[in-house]
């Protein structure tokens, strides 16, 4: 199957600020450090690791929020990094984010109506009666009162609110769907609302997903695939099952190994890592991962591991795994 996102090498170094007077930099945060995946039509993908690995930044970098420092981005085959502007200001519409603070995202002194029209207005669509059209059919679609137009976002429970900026981004027919921590911020109750209309969306409008999380247990729910990041990269890819029940890095073991446990018989041993997530400012020698690694060798910290493809849609980057 052709991919709709296809990415290779991205990466994105924040130069830092200098601390010597008008001497500039030369140091910078790797927070994306050369990632590769694709994603595939109508799939979920998930991406997991540690605070600070560099999740968000990869979203923002795949929907051009913020422009990587190389690497490329192509979207149904072509190439939104070196696209013109107006044809990428075209291409981005069928990009959608949907971020995780439910209060933050939405200005209060905006009603929920003009909030949920807004991408038809930016992007200049219809007219005054056709948005407000669509304004009562996207609320209908996200489980909500289509009276809620007039209302302000103050008035709104946290998953309301998500579902309205669910509403938001699907405005305007996306394709792609970027979900930053969509339920974080949410009661488990509610998270599961708000995850299960999601797939409802998912089948209803072809729409496929990249989904941004921290918590293992709503990527199970939701993924079809997962990515794991850590320190600005993917150390691991494969399917949810693969990913789970077949783990072939060091940390993916250890992060899934934090997942209670499913039934007294599951002889999963919880692995705990020592130290912490290394400063991407400056990471460490070789594989990024060895100072933690539970099962390094001598050559983990002199040279940096190739990708292995284990399974046919399964990799991982680890100088220890075997063909
Ligand atoms: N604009 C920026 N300037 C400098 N550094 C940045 C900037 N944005 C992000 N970073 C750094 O890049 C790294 C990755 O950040 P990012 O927000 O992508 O992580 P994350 O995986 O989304 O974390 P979290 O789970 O906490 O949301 C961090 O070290 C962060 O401090
Ligand atoms: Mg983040």
């Amino acid at each position: 199957m052709e991919a709709l996102l296809e990415v290779k090498d991205l990466k994105k170094h924040f130069p830092v600020a200098s601390t010597i007077p008008f001497k500039k930099s030369t140091q910078s945060v790797k927070a994306v450090d050369g990632v590769n995946f694709n994603v595939y039509p109508g799939e979920t993908l998930g991406v997991v690791g540690e605070s600070g690995c560099g999740k968000s930044t990869m979203a923002r970098l795949v929907n051009q929020l913020i422009t990587p420092t190389s690497g490329i981005v192509h979207f149904k085959g072509d190439d939104l990094v070196t696209m013109n502007k107006e044809t990428l200001r075209e291409t981005r519409k069928k990009i959608q984010m949907i971020f995780q603070d439910p209060y933050a995202s939405l200005d209060p002194r905006i009603s929920v109506g003009e909030l949920i029209a807004e991408p038809l207005v930016i992007h200049n669509v219809g007219d005054k009666a056709s948005r407000k059209k669509r304004v009562e059919e996207l609320l209908e679609i996200v489980g909500l009162n289509k009276r809620f137009a007039d209302r302000y976002p103050h008035e709104f429970s946290g998953g309301q609110r998500q579902r309205i900026n669910i509403a938001r981004a699907l405005t305007i027919n996306p394709e792609l769907v970027i979900c930053d921590e969509p339920v974080s911020a949410l009661d488990v109750s509610v998270q599961a609302q708000v995850i299960n209309l999601l797939k409802q969306l998912q089948a209803e409008f072809q729409l496929t997903y990249i989904f941004i999380s921290h918590d293992l247990n709503v990527v199970r729910y939701t993924c079809d695939r997962i990515a794991v990041m850590y320190l600005g990269k993917i150390v691991e890819i494969g399917t949810y099952e693969q990913i789970y029940s077949n783990p072939k890095h060091p940390y993916t073991k250890a992060l899934f190994s934090a997942i209670p446990k499913e039934s007294p018989f599951d002889d999963k041993e919880r692995i705990i890592l020592k130290g912490t997530v290394p400063s991407p400012l400056n990471p460490p020698s070789g594989c990024s991962f060895h100072e933690r690694c539970p099962v390094a060798i001598d050559i983990c910290s002199k040279q940096e591991p190739n990708v292995v493809t284990t399974a046919n849609t399964h990799q991982a980057s680890c100088h220890l795994i075997q063909k």
